[in-house]
């Protein structure tokens, strides 16, 4: 048994946990939860947002499944999700976009991952500002260090997927230097996997294929505001922020998470999709190797999603989170 520390969070971060437990209990998943608090709900009981006890157990147990947790707006709190990136050093944040029968969309067709660099560029939080003339400068720091990580991490990806190709995003065009290494540290990588072909893209021209031929892309690496933006826009293209998986890898540890929000309006009613939380911790499963057990659930939830009435209000059906997790567990084979 495998030991995972398991952050509820807050709002509907709750009742969507508790879909995983009993879903991976069904399944007789050999993970052991260590739940611990965050945001709002470690606030209220320990005086923190992320206490040091939540700190220990990431760094004892290596992984994580975290639910969505809320920063106080103001009041200097920092991003808790910025914060773990950093701490842990989690470089890559991928997120698999792939359609799925039942949920439908403009394409059906889309089977693309996203690699993001989740540690560097605008997101450094270096700035300089200027009050008299009321002027900011935001430095977006990029190392070779940093792109060559996880442009590395995209090549390991394809080449131990299967997949067909890596496209690198950038605007290397206008952003000389600091668009440009992206570029050169793909470079550099490919020479170690001669079998994944390659192309890069600038950041526009890419929006707009995304959005009429997405069938054409694969693996897609970019920096880390291009692929904020880019990984809400292939988050559409396969039915949104609830049904896709997220993951925040470093080399020592990682942060399987549901990519949305706490959702306060729907929060304690019963009614909250546990989609997106679920494929992340399908996500988990298969970085510990877990793969067979990891394809039963995954199944599962495919079975379930293709019939409407077996879904939860968001995607159309009739059900709340407890009678969809019912409904995927009764499709366990
Ligand atoms: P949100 O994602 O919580 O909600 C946006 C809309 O989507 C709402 O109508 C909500 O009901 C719906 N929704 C979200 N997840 C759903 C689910 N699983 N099932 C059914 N409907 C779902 O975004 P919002 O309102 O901007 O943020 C609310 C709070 O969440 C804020 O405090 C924000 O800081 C926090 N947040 C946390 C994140 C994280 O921990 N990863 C990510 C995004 C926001």
């Amino acid at each position: 048994m495998a030991v995972v520390t398991l952050i509820p969070g807050d709002g509907i971060g709750v009742e969507i946990i508790e879909s995983v437990k009993e879903i991976f209990k069904a399944a007789n998943a050999p993970i052991e939860w260590e739940e611990q608090l965050a945001g709002k709900t470690a606030l209220e009981k320990h005086g923190e947002l992320l206490p040091k006890s939540l700190l220990d157990s990431i760094e004892r147990n290596k992984i994580a499944l975290k639910g969505p947790v809320e920063t106080p707006v103001g009041g200097g709190f920092k991003s808790i999700n910025v914060t773990l990136r950093q701490i842990f050093d989690l470089y890559q944040n991928v997120r698999p976009c792939k359609n799925t029968v039942g949920i439908n969309t403009r394409f059906n067709d889309v089977d693309l991952v996203l690699f993001r660099e989740n540690t560097e560029g605008l997101y450094s939080g270096l700035f300089l500002y200027d009050e008299r003339l009321q002027i900011v400068d935001s430095v977006s720091r990029i190392s070779m260090k940093g792109c060559l990580r996880i442009v590395k991490a995209a090549f390991e990806y394809a080449k131990t997927h299967q997949r067909k190709r890596v496209t690198v995003v950038h605007k290397a065009n206008i952003l000389k230097k600091s668009g440009g290494m992206m570029l050169e540290a793909a470079q550099i990588a490919a020479k170690d996997y001669p079998d994944v072909t390659w192309n890069d893209k600038i950041i526009d021209n890419m929006c707009m294929q995304l959005v009429t031929k997405p069938e054409q892309f694969d693996v897609l690496v970019t920096s880390n505001l291009f692929g904020d933006i880019l990984s809400d826009l292939c988050a559409g293209l396969v039915g949104g922020l609830g049904v896709v998986a997220g993951a925040n890898i470093g080399d020592d540890v990682a942060i399987f998470e549901a990519v949305h929000g706490t959702a306060p309006d729907i929060a304690g009613k019963g009614i909250a999709n546990p989609t997106a939380v679920l494929r992340s911790a399908i996500l988990m499963l298969e970085y510990m190797g877990q793969k067979e057990v990891a394809k039963r659930i995954d199944n599962a939830i495919d079975k379930t999603l293709a019939v409407k009435e077996l879904c939860t209000g968001d995607l159309g059906g009739k059900a709340g989170t407890k009678e969809f997790t019912q409904n995927v567990i009764k499709n366990l084979e």
